[in-house]
């Protein structure tokens, strides 16, 4: 461990895990573990802009916490919490407030994204990258782990540091970096089209193993018959396939492509059978943590005491720099 150095981010907790989250947010954080201390949450109140129903949020909060330690989250070498548990954050986000100009939230495409898709313009949705300011700075987070479109976010985070430290004394703010995720962007859909939920075109990470295999017969392809050979640019099979099988078993599928005589059934199956292998140990995991739910109120608990103490920490010398406090 890089001593000092913390890594922060946080995930929205909005329903089943898929395997563009797991690519884009939950294997990155997991890896980055053994290079500093992490401080991974549940980011419960940012999901409340989007969504208004108490036993969803309920769950997909539960839901979250077991699929994160399911896929590697290490409760020994990271701190993992619900970001509702340190409601100090919110106090941090009113200073941040006072200090953020409308037009540095007025240009954030995220806000006018999220209205165009129909999300409701309330003022958590417009304040939503001050709360997410707060919840890096109150933490003194040094990286910050995130996908491409959360980067402007970063850049209304730092700006918001330096005028803390600007009005209010160098020192007050720790200034954090972001590691933007290229790839991202990567992870295809079922339809080839980048994976995500509002595209309904998602291969989730955790589920029925019947229907799971089905999602992937669905993909969408041409009718190429089966003796010919078929194309491999924009394939959504191969693009998976890559995430999951071996090099050498990738070169395989692209060379029957290429020769002819290989239904798209077959590539299906073979890209399935990969998927289901690669999430085996995953799955296993989970199911033991399912069955001892105790445990993962047991790490949320200790997570939140640890990260309470470093929220009181950093409260306190920003209390006082403001002048809330002598
Ligand atoms: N806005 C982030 C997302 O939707 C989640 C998030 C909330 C976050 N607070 C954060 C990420 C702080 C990094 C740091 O992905």
């Amino acid at each position: 461990m890089v001593c000092g150095m913390r890594i922060l981010t946080g995930l929205q907790p909005s329903g089943k895990p898929h395997v563009g989250n797991y690519f884009g947010a939950m294997k990155p954080a997991v890896e980055l573990q053994s290079e500093g201390e992490g401080f991974y949450f549940i980011a419960d109140y940012h999901a409340m802009t989007s969504g208004r129903d108490a036993a969803a949020l309920r769950e997909n909060v539960q839901e979250m916490a077991i699929d994160f330690l399911a896929c590697g989250l290490d409760p020994e070498k990271s701190v993992f919490f619900r970001q509702s548990a340190v409601p100090e954050v919110n106090e941090l986000a009113w200073i941040l407030s006072t200090l953020c100009p409308m037009p540095l939230l007025n240009k954030c495409h995220s806000y006018k994204d999220k209205v165009a898709q129909g999300i409701s313009p309330n003022h958590a949705l417009f304040a939503y990258p001050v709360l997410m300011a707060a919840d890096i700075l109150l933490y003194d987070a040094n990286k910050v782990p995130v996908g491409k479109d959360q980067k402007q976010h970063l850049e209304v985070t730092r700006s918001l540091a330096t005028k803390l430290n600007e009005t209010y004394g160098e020192g007050v703010a720790v200034m954090p970096e972001a590691i933007i995720r290229e790839e991202t962007e990567l992870v295809l859909g079922l339809d080839g089209r980048k994976m995500s939920k509002s595209y309904n075109n998602t291969l989730p990470i955790f589920g029925n193993e019947k229907e799971l295999r089905k999602l992937v017969m669905k993909i969408v392809t041409d009718s190429t018959p089966v003796e010919e050979p078929k194309s491999t640019e924009d394939s959504a099979i191969i693009a998976l396939y890559r995430l999951f099988a071996s090099e050498a078993d990738v070169a395989q599928m692209i060379a029957d492509h290429q020769s002819g005589g290989f239904g798209y059934g077959d590539f299906k199956k073979r890209l399935a059978d990969a998927y289901w292998d690669f999430f085996a140990a995953m799955r296993e995991r989970r199911a033991e943590i399912v069955a001892d739910l105790g445990y993962v109120a047991e790490v949320l608990r200790k997570g939140e005491e640890r990260a309470r103490e470093e929220a009181a920490k950093t409260l306190t010398r920003v209390r006082k720099a403001v002048g809330l406090r002598a």
